[in-house]
């Protein structure tokens, strides 16, 4: 079993900690973007895959109304009961258990009967762009549709942790994260449609890998940069859903040539951050048919497209995760780099010649250190399986 230590750490934790073994023990991984950035509220298209790091939950019922839940890695429990499941403002690390119980059962958390132990432990590096919160709402989920018999869909268990998000942790996301970390599989990519809110499993191809750069640069969507991006996207739409003579909802109905033709009724912020999606649509859309051809090289310059794209239209980049994006463009066996995920720091995926990784990591490293005086984490990623349950 993948990260089968984290595993048998948890079980350990959870017996000397509730007396008993858990009833249930769930997994879900955390995800890269591979390609489409902002896409997913724009009811565009996404590639992403689970990656091999993620998050273990243990829950056994109880028999009285009470939830008694504890971080593994902190080992600090928290308390309520299923008649009170809110948002809390101390050790907020439990709104994303707290938030995806609620919404799991919208209103019905009452209902229930009884509540339950749990524990979490993973290893998706928190802050790191690689949606941590996301694996542990997706654990939870799993862990507790299990424990009460609650048999859900892929996208309606995703929506109850993207809800958790919103209304819980304060960040406006989208599907992606969610839906990553549930549709994973072993080798293959997921492409996304977040308009149908549909997806499939698809190949890689051979001869490549990608590797993860996660610089040691603070990450964070919650502090407002997201929700701007998103607003200006809104903002965006709305203003072609007027000129423009077909239907538009979404910036997903607009076209780089009309953007090109229509941009001037937008101010100059909305024009540049319309633009990033647009174009990441195209290049999702033209990047399938691409790797449907075994052209994996083609698929790594749109990927150098996407970065650029970040760093000049919509400014979710740093000047870290540029650097990164610089010094892989350098290295022959480096096909493609850009920032993954939200942005605004975080990790930087390549899609690479596994033969070379030993050595990209080692330049990239050094060049890195270099010039910021600090190392990056570096490691090759097996996209890998979605959530599900495991005990
Ligand atoms: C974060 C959000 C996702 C998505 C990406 C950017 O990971 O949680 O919903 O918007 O940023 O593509």
């Amino acid at each position: 079993m993948l990260n089968q230590n984290v595993y048998d750490e948890l079980l350990a934790k959870f017996e000397k900690q509730y007396g008993r073994k858990p009833e249930t023990v769930s997994y879900a991984p955390g995800r890269i973007e591979v390609l489409g950035n902002h896409t997913d509220y724009n009811e565009g298209f996404v590639f992403s895959a689970a990656i091999q790091y993620g998050t273990f939950f243990a829950v056994a019922p109880r028999t009285d109304r009470e939830v008694h839940l504890v971080a593994g890695d902190l080992m600090k429990e928290v308390s309520y009961t299923i008649d009170k499941v809110e948002k809390r403002s101390e050790d907020t690390w439990q709104n994303y258990v707290n938030g995806t119980f609620a919404c799991l059962f919208p209103g019905k958390t009452a209902e229930l009967g009884h509540g339950f132990d749990a524990m979490f432990l993973g290893n998706v590096p928190l802050g790191a762009g690689l949606s941590s919160s996301a694996a542990l709402e997706m654990a939870t989920a799993k862990a507790l549709c299990k424990l009460y018999g609650l048999e859900i869909d892929t996208v309606t268990m995703a929506k109850a942790g993207q809800k958790a998000e919103h209304e819980y942790a304060g960040c406006p996301c989208g599907l992606l994260d969610q839906l990553s970390s549930l549709a994973g599989k072993e080798g293959q990519l997921v492409k996304s449609d977040f308009r149908s809110n549909t997806y499939e499993n698809v190949p890689l191809g051979d001869g490549v890998v990608f590797m993860m750069v996660t610089s040691p640069a603070k990450h964070a969507l919650v502090d407002g940069a997201y929700a701007t991006r998103r607003k200006a996207c809104e903002d965006a739409a709305a203003h072609f859903a007027k000129v423009l003579r077909h239907p538009v909802t979404h910036l997903r109905d607009v076209s780089m040539a009309e953007w090109v033709l229509y941009k001037d009724g937008l101010d100059e912020t909305q024009a540049r951050r319309a633009v990033h999606p647009i174009g990441e649509d195209e290049r999702v859309l033209a990047g399938a048919k691409l790797l449907e051809k075994g052209d994996v090289k083609s698929f790594g310059a749109f990927m150098f497209d996407s970065h650029e794209s970040s760093r000049v239209w919509f400014e979710n980049s740093s000047p870290e995760l540029d650097a990164i994006v610089d010094f892989a463009k350098e290295i022959p066996e480096v096909l493609g780099a850009r920032l993954s995920g939200g942005g605004f720091g975080g990790s930087c995926v390549l899609l690479v010649k596994p033969e070379a990784a030993e050595a990209i990591e080692k330049t990239i490293n050094s060049k890195y250190e270099a010039k910021f005086g600090e190392r990056c984490k570096i490691s090759v990623i097996k996209a890998s399986e979605g959530a599900h349950v495991v005990a």
